[in-house]
């Protein structure tokens, strides 16, 4: 089935609803990988018409590690969706990536382990090594960028963001390593989404929202979650801003 999707939303950690989607319909999409996180939210927001479906489930109760990936992304490439938006919590790891912090990354580092990673996993399909050296859809980088601008939500452009395992947080070493590698972000869900849009030929592109200072990097001795929901509360309500001004483009 296919229906036209101007934009879908894939919300992690503190995005459950997007906010302001008006005229909703729900579909739950049965996929040749099982269950998706959850149904897909179909409405209209600035005029336009957009997929949401929540990572972790509408009631968080998928860790990254468990999260159905595949499933997600083929539910939204079977609805129409052709231009994705990953909304995911991170931890900063460069200094000027601090709490509420909004950054538009350019790279990826992956750490993951034991994740379908891709489509190709299924006896019998055809097996695609797909160029990744530029793992967000470029355009799109640029739209969402220019969207932010106009939106006046300051963003910051580039980065590399580090997928982690989780769900616990990291060490401080494994911080460590992760700066010494080029790591700029930390999040646990950012792979193998973008691998996978990738394979699926669906454009791409991560708004990373900074949501405390990755282990080591800040002042505090410790990550607190509560801390981790108030600055990702506060960093989501720049989203819809941003999302509406990218419909224009
Ligand atoms: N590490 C990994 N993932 C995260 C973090 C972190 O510090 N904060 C939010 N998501």
């Amino acid at each position: 089935m296919t229906s036209l999707i101007d934009l879908a939303v894939i919300g992690g950690s503190g995005l459950y609803q997007f906010p302001g989607l008006q005229n909703t319909t729900r579909q739950s999409v049965d996929t040749p990988y099982g269950p998706a996180s959850g149904d897909v939210v179909i409405g209209d927001f600035a005029g336009r018409r957009i997929a949401f479906l929540a990572r972790h489930g509408e009631s968080h109760t998928l860790p990254p590690h468990r999260v159905n990936y595949r499933a997600n992304l083929w539910a939204l490439h079977h609805l129409g969706a052709r231009k994705v938006i990953g909304v995911n919590a991170v931890g900063g790891i460069r200094d000027d990536m601090g709490p509420r912090v909004i950054v538009v990354p350019d790279q990826i580092i992956d750490y993951t382990h034991g994740r379908f990673t891709s489509f190709c996993d299924v006896e019998g399909a055809e097996v695609k090594h797909i160029d990744f050296s530029e793992p967000y859809t470029a355009s799109l980088r640029v739209d969402l960028l220019a969207a932010a601008k106009r939106a006046g939500v300051a963003v910051i452009d580039g980065g590399c963001y580090g997928a982690t395992q989780g769900p616990r947080l990291e060490t401080r070493a494994e911080i460590a390593r992760m700066k010494r590698d080029g790591c700029d972000l930390v999040g646990m869900t950012g792979m193998p989404e973008a691998t996978l849009a990738r394979e699926l030929e669906l454009d791409y592109a991560c708004l990373a929202l900074v949501a405390n200072f990755a282990a080591g990097c800040g002042d505090e001795a410790e990550i607190s979650i509560e801390e981790i929901f108030a600055h990702l509360a506060a960093a989501t309500g720049s989203v819809p801003p941003i999302l509406a001004e990218l419909l224009k483009s």
